[in-house]
C-alpha cells in the first residue's frame, strides 16, 4: 500500500513537470506564492507548504512599507496543525533555509520526532525573500574583474597582496551602494535584528492562524552556524518568547557584530592533526596519503605546502576545461579550508590531492575550484550592514594586525582565512540605517533570562565554529546547557 502511494505521488509530479498540468494550487516556484500579511500556506514542491509573509521593512516606522519573507513547512508524519513548528535557522549569512529544508527533509523527523512540523525560511535579503541585492546588477564582467583584482589568494603570497586586497575592497561597497540607489532603495534593510523580528512576526502569525494568542506565541528553533547568531539575537531581544532553542555550531555573536572574526580558526590546526592521525589509523588502503606515523603525514604535508609556496606548478591542460593553468600555494590552502568542514567527505579529497602532488601531479589540485571570489552578495551585505557602526576592521593597520593574528592562530589556514571570510569587504560600507535596524546592547541573557533555557551544541574539534564560541555564548545565557559531541567538523545538521 505504501509503495503504491509513493508510485502515485511520483506519477503525479512527473505529469506535473512534463506538461505543466499541475495539481490545482500546487506551486513549483516561490514566484507563484502570493505574499500575505497573515500566514496563508499553499501546497508547494510536492510535499511542502509555502508562504510568503509580508513584514515591515522597518519595525519602528511602518509607513516605510513591507517586504516579504519566504517560509516553507514540512509536516511531521504524526504532526497536527496544533503541533509546534520547529524553525530551522540557516547558516551563512546568505544561506537559504528553503534549500536546507528541501535537502534535509528526510532527516527532520528522525532528528526531532515526527510529532512536529518543520519550518525554514530565507532570511530577508536571501534568494526567495525580498531585498535580494545583486551588487553588480547582472554585470558578470564587472564581478569577474573585481574578483580578479581582489580575491588574489593568500594575504601574503606577494609583498603587495595585503595592500591590494585592502584597497580594492572599497570598490565592492561602491558597487553595492550604486545597486541600492538604482535598483533597491531598502536593499540594506537586511540586518540580523530585523531577521529576528521577522521570526517573531512569523510565530505570532502562526499562533493567530491556529486561533491562539499572538502575544503569548513562542519560537521553537534549531539554529546552525550563523543561524546561532540569529537565535542568540532573538533570545537577547525577546527573552520571554523563547519556547525551545537549540544552537548548534556556535558562531561568536559579539565577534560577528564587530566584524572581528578572530576565533573562527581557533581549532583549524587541531583539525589538521586529526586529519593526520585519522589517515594514519585508516591505513594505506583507505587513506591515499598514508604514512608510517601521524607525524610523518604532517611532515610530508608541510613539505608540499612549502614547495608550492616557493613556486606554483604549471599545468598545461586542466582536465575540466582543457586550458593552461597553474596550481598554487593559495589553491592548496583553500583546498584545506574547504574540505575541513565536513571531514567524512573532505578528508579523502585532501588525501587524494596531497598524494598526487607528492607524485608530481598537480592537475587534481588545479582542477578543483578554490572557491575564492564573490559570487553572491546577500551574505556580505548582511554582514556589512550588521557591523557598520562597530566595525573593528577598517584601517590598513587593523587589517594587518588581523592577518597577523590569524596567522598566529592557524599555521595552516591563517594566511588564506582573511580572503576567504572577506570581512575586509565591509570596510567602507556606510549604509543609512535607522537605530531600530542595528544591535545596540550586547547579546546576552544576563539582564533578562530566556523563558526556557537554551541548549548549545558543539563538536569537540570544530574548524569553523570552535568550541570556544559555544562556551562563551553559554556564559552569556545563564541556565543554558552545552552539549558536547566527541567529533571533528562543523555542525552539518
Ligand atoms: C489573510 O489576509 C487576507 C488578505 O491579506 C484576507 O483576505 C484573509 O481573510 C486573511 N485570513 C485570515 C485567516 O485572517
Ligand atoms: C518614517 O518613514 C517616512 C517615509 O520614509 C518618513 O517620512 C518619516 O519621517 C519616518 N518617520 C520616522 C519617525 O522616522
Ligand atoms: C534559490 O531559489 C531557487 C528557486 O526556488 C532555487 O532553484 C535555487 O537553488 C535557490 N538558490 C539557493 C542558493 O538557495
Ligand atoms: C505516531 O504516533 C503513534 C501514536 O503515538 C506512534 O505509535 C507511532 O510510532 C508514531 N509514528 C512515528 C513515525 O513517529
Ligand atoms: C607569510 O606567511 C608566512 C607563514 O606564516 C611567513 O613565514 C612569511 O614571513 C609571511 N610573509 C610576509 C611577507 O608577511
Ligand atoms: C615518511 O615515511 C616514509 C616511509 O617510511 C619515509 O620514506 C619518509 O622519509 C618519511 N618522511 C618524512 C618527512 O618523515
Ligand atoms: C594526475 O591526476 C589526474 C587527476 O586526478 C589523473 O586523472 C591523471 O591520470 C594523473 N596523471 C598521472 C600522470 O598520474
Amino acid at each position: 500500500m505504501k509503495r503504491l502511494t509513493t508510485a502515485l505521488i511520483l506519477f503525479t509530479s512527473l505529469v506535473c513537470k512534463a506538461d505543466g498540468l499541475c495539481n490545482r494550487g500546487m506551486v513549483q516556484k516561490f514566484d507563484d506564492v502570493i505574499p500575505s500579511a497573515n500566514l496563508t500556506w499553499t501546497p508547494c514542491f510536492d510535499e511542502f507548504t509555502c508562504s510568503k509573509l509580508e513584514v515591515p521593512l522597518d519595525y519602528s516606522n511602518r509607513s516605510l512599507g513591507t517586504t516579504s519573507v519566504a517560509f516553507m513547512k514540512l509536516a511531521g508524519k504524526n504532526a497536527t496543525i496544533q503541533s509546534p513548528s520547529i524553525v530551522l535557522v540557516p547558516g551563512g549569512p546568505g544561506g537559504s533555509g528553503i534549500q536546507l529544508l528541501e535537502e534535509y527533509r528526510s532527516l527532520m523527523g528522525q532528528m526531532f520526532g515526527e510529532q512536529y512540523n518543520f519550518v525554514s525560511f530565507d532570511p530577508r535579503g536571501v534568494n526567495n525573500s525580498g531585498l535580494n541585492l545583486d551588487c553588480f546588477r547582472g554585470n558578470a564582467e564587472a564581478r569577474l574583474a573585481f574578483n580578479r583584482l581582489h580575491s588574489t589568494g593568500a594575504t601574503n603570497v606577494s609583498s603587495e597582496s595585503l595592500q591590494e586586497q585592502y584597497y580594492s575592497a572599497s570598490i565592492y561597497s561602491e558597487w553595492c551602494n550604486e545597486a541600492v540607489e538604482k535598483d533597491l532603495p531598502h536593499g540594506y534593510y537586511v540586518t540580523t535584528p530585523a531577521v529576528a523580528q521577522d521570526l517573531l512576526t512569523f510565530v505570532e502569525a502562526e499562533a493567530t492562524l491556529a486561533g491562539q494568542s499572538a502575544s503569548d506565541a513562542k519560537l521553537w528553533a534549531y539554529g546552525i552556524s550563523y543561524g546561532t547568531v540569529i537565535g542568540a539575537t532573538f533570545a537577547s531581544l525577546f527573552p520571554d518568547r523563547v519556547g525551545r532553542m537549540v544552537l548548534d555550531g556556535v558562531f561568536d555573536a559579539e565577534q560577528y557584530y564587530d566584524n572581528n572574526w578572530r576565533d573562527v580558526a581557533d581549532q583549524m590546526d587541531e583539525t589538521i592533526e586529526k586529519f593526520s592521525s585519522l589517515c594514519h589509523s585508516a591505513g594505506p588502503d583507505r587513506c591515499s596519503f598514508w604514512g608510517p606515523s601521524p607525524a610523518n603525514i604532517t611532515a610530508r604535508m608541510d613539505q608540499i605546502i612549502l614547495e608550492l609556496q616557493n613556486h606554483p606548478v604549471a599545468v598545461s591542460k586542466a582536465q575540466s576545461q582543457g586550458l593552461p593553468t597553474k596550481a598554487t600555494y593559495s589553491d592548496l590552502k583553500a583546498l584545506l579550508f574547504n574540505n575541513f568542514y565536513s571531514p567524512r567527505s573532505g578528508f579523502p579529497v585532501i588525501a587524494k590531492v596531497l598524494h598526487q602532488l607528492e607524485n608530481g601531479n598537480a592537475s587534481a589540485l588545479a582542477d578543483i575550484p578554490n572557491g575564492l571570489g564573490i559570487t553572491s552578495d546577500a551574505g556580505f551585505v548582511t554582514r556589512c550592514v550588521d557591523s557598520y557602526r562597530r566595525n573593528k576592521l577598517t584601517t590598513i593597520e587593523e587589517f594587518k594586525s588581523y592577518v597577523e593574528y590569524m596567522v598566529s592562530t592557524s599555521k595552516y589556514t591563517g594566511d588564506i582565512y582573511p580572503i576567504i571570510v572577506e570581512t575586509i569587504l565591509c570596510r567602507s560600507f556606510r549604509p543609512q540605517l535607522p537605530d531600530s535596524m542595528v544591535i545596540r546592547n550586547p547579546i546576552s541573557g544576563v539582564q533578562k533570562p530566556t523563558s526556557f533555557p537554551i541548549l548549545l551544541a558543539s563538536n569537540t574539534v570544530d574548524p569553523g565554529t570552535p568550541l570556544k564560541s559555544a562556551q562563551k555564548l553559554s556564559s552569556q545565557f545563564p541556565g543554558s546547557v552545552l552539549l558536547l559531541q566527541e567529533g571533528v567538523g562543523v555542525s552539518q545538521i
